[in-house]
């Protein structure tokens, strides 16, 4: 084809530590179903990805798991590669960024822009771990926070006030890996000269190569000024050395990105394409990175500016998408709503979520959220009621009566076309990835097609003699118009219409959808898709919850690791002060930059208190104005970032979503004692 585009699409790079969840799919369905309509279209179009295999996370699991960290990330590339492919997500190539190719296009970039002058060397000063004799990453130590005093948070961040502070700053730090009390230690490392691509990044990311939501937030780190970019590791760490220094390691997200490379250099080498013609500088291919809107920071920023300082081309756009809910919140391991792919393949069809997440998809950056409940509904109502009920209804009258032959002529050419004239709007949806409205399109022609058969009622028809031809007639056209729609779906589900082809004994392509088949023989028609049962659903959300369970179970050790730390006791007059009341939430907000934080108005019998408390994870603010809970009523006023708190929420629980506030007994009063 003159016009056929060549085109590389990818998806992130999953972790190999853990088994993929639902939020995964959400990326691979999109940017399968984008790829699947690219090349039905006819255009050049591969789609590649692989195991994301370095890091401290990945070689601390497997010392936990007892095995060497390359057995693991073989097993979890063989657990992700079988999930994938019973999602019928269609990689050209799946490979591991623990791979020749990936390793010498890490070391031939890195060394490029060496030369370039793009490298720099510092000392720096790190939490070292004494007895484990190693760096440890800001999320790998635990302490109080230098600013509001909170116990056991992590290196990098406090939950409890938000403030953010370098691991050093930490009172009593400890490290995770093995409970000592870190040191601070020098070490040499190598930073990426970020702030030198800063004209060329912000031009690129104008010329459309960005959404504009992502544009936007990217132009907020402009104007704080680029950052230069640590690359480098110190041994024991999973990952390549550095070429030209003893005991570095590149830092997992430099290799990562190039692990796009790296996995399509390796289907080059096995196959007659042409690696340079997707990457050289000069490059007339399209490259697009689907991703989520967590890691756009390494996709726009980090890594045009390596291709570019390598003499690579640049990737033509990045297309994020934002994250999965299900039943309106964060996937939750309690509810059973943390839902790993392979527990949904053990009860439902792929099929099924491929389609409800085409039905929801925009292209826009906006999280996209699973309602278990809608779910089913929307399915067995669209696909089973609407779309399979076409061919259901035609098709008997067909087999039986009519020698399984569509009819010569074509009952109604201007319904036909006006199905056949949609294809170009439903097309661009897709190019556009507005899956959504590209869905909503099919099924308003889908209704259009059970209209026309419902009014022309070929079940009657059949009856008699004189109409019987009309039936013929109308049947093959209702055939046809599921042909149609077939084509269009045909990006979504894969295995569904691959049965349709066997019953119209055709294949489909994106052309096909302007044949209209006549005197064409079609097979008998078997069932091709079953409705949703609640019962499935439910059985899933079961199993997702003995998953956590589990998983709980398996961790055990790691929590041995994690020794508590021991704190000070304090005197019985000590606890005595503490001043406990029962406080009516009369307000909630959101606090504007804070992640973590809610802003209270607390009610203590005729007082009114404003307390920041960091407990978002597990409490939207609805849900709290009118409740009762308990606060440390007298805990001396602290200016925190967002304004002054004068006191503190009480919760429980392990954190997360996970997280209680204190809910008083029936009966309790705002501002009654509670000691
Ligand atoms: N290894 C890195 C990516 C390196 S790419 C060079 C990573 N891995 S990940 O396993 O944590 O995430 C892989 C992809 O899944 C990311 O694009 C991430 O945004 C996406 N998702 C993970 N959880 C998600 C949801 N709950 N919802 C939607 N996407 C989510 O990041
Ligand atoms: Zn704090």
């Amino acid at each position: 084809m003159s016009n056929s585009r060549k085109i590389l699409a990818t998806s992130a790079l999953p972790y190999a530590n853990g088994s993929l969840h639902l939020g995964h799919l959400l990326e691979h369905i999109q940017t399968d179903i984008w790829v699947r309509f690219q090349r039905l279209s006819g255009h050049e179009a591969y789609y590649v990805c692989a195991d994301d295999a370095h890091g401290t996370p990945i070689m601390l699991k497997a010392q936990q798991m007892g095995i060497t960290p390359e057995e693991m990330v073989d097993q979890v590339q063989q657990e992700h590669m079988a999930d994938f492919a019973d999602f019928m997500i269609q990689f050209d190539n799946y490979h591991s960024t623990h791979s020749d190719e990936n390793k010498e296009l890490s070391q031939h970039i890195y060394n490029k822009l060496n030369e370039g002058g793009f490298i720099k060397s510092k000392v720096i000063e790190q939490l070292f771990d004494p007895e484990k004799e190693m760096f440890l990453p800001d999320r790998f130590v635990k302490g109080t926070c230098p600013k509001c005093k909170a116990v056991e948070q992590y290196g990098d961040s406090c939950d409890a006030c938000g403030a953010t502070y370098s691991p050093t700053e930490l009172i009593n730090p400890q490290s995770s890996v093995s409970g000592a009390t870190p040191v601070l230690k020098e070490s040499e490392h190598y930073f990426f000269q970020l702030p030198e691509f800063s004209d060329m990044l912000q031009t690129w990311l104008r010329s459309g190569a960005l959404q504009e939501q992502m544009a936007n937030k990217l132009q907020e780190w402009f104007t704080e000024g680029l950052q230069t970019w640590d690359i480098s590791r110190d041994a024991p760490y999973f990952g390549f050395e550095i070429p030209g220094t003893e005991n570095k390691f590149f830092y997992v997200w430099l290799d990562a990105p190039i692990g796009y490379m790296g996995s399509f250099k390796n289907l080059c080498d096995k196959s007659d394409i042409n690696f340079d013609d997707f990457w050289a500088l000069d490059s007339e291919a399209e490259v697009y990175h689907f991703i989520g809107k967590d890691i756009i920071y390494f996709h726009s920023l980090f890594w045009p500016a390596m291709l570019e300082g390598a003499g690579y081309r640049k990737p033509t756009a990045i297309h994020a998408h934002g994250f999965l809910t299900v039943n309106g919140t964060k996937m939750s391991k309690s509810k059973g709503t943390f839902i790993k792919a392979r527990t949904y393949l053990d009860h439902l069809k792929p099929e099924y979520l491929r389609y409800y997440f085409a039905a929801k998809l925009t292209n826009r950056v906006d999280d996209l959220d699973l309602n278990l409940e809608d779910f089913s509904q929307r399915v067995n109502s669209d696909l089973v009621g609407k779309f399979v009920n076409i061919a259901s209804r035609c098709a008997g009258f067909i087999s039986k009566q009519f020698d399984g032959k569509l009819s010569s002529t074509v009952l109604d050419p201007a319904l036909a076309q006006s199905f056949i004239d949609a294809g170009d709007s439903i097309a661009n949806l897709y190019e556009t990835r507005e899956y959504g409205k590209a869905i909503r399109e099919i099924m308003a022609l889908a209704d259009k097609a059970n209209v026309f058969i419902a009014d022309e009622a070929p079940w009657v028809l059949a009856k008699n003699e004189e109409t019987v031809e009309r039936a013929h007639q109308v049947c093959s056209l209702g055939i046809n118009l599921f042909k149609i729609l077939s084509v269009y779906l045909k990006p979504v589900l894969p295995e569904l219409t691959a049965k349709v082809e066997s019953f119209l004994n055709i294949e489909l392509t994106w052309a096909d959808h302007q044949v209209l088949l006549t005197d064409h023989s079609i097979e008998k028609f078997k069932p091709l898709m079953q409705r949703i049962e609640p019962k499935h659903i439910d059985a899933m959300v079961e199993a997702s919850k003995e998953d956590l369970a589990k998983q709980q179970a398996e961790l055990a050790p790691e929590t041995e690791l994690t020794k508590d730390p021991i704190r000070a006791e304090i005197e019985f007059d000590d606890f005595a002060k503490v001043d406990l009341r029962v406080a009516l939430i009369t307000k909630a907000e959101h606090v504007k930059g804070a992640d973590k934080l809610l802003k209270l108005q607390l009610e203590i019998g005729g007082e009114t208190r404003q307390v920041f408390a960091g407990i978002k994870s597990a409490y939207q603010p609805e849900d709290l104005e009118g409740k009762m809970t308990v606060m440390v009523a007298n805990l001396k006023p602290r200016k925190m970032r967002f304004g002054m708190s004068e006191g503190m929420v009480l919760a429980a629980g392990p954190g997360g979503e996970d997280l209680w506030i204190l809910n008083p007994e029936e009966g309790a009063q705002p501002g009654m004692r509670i000691k």
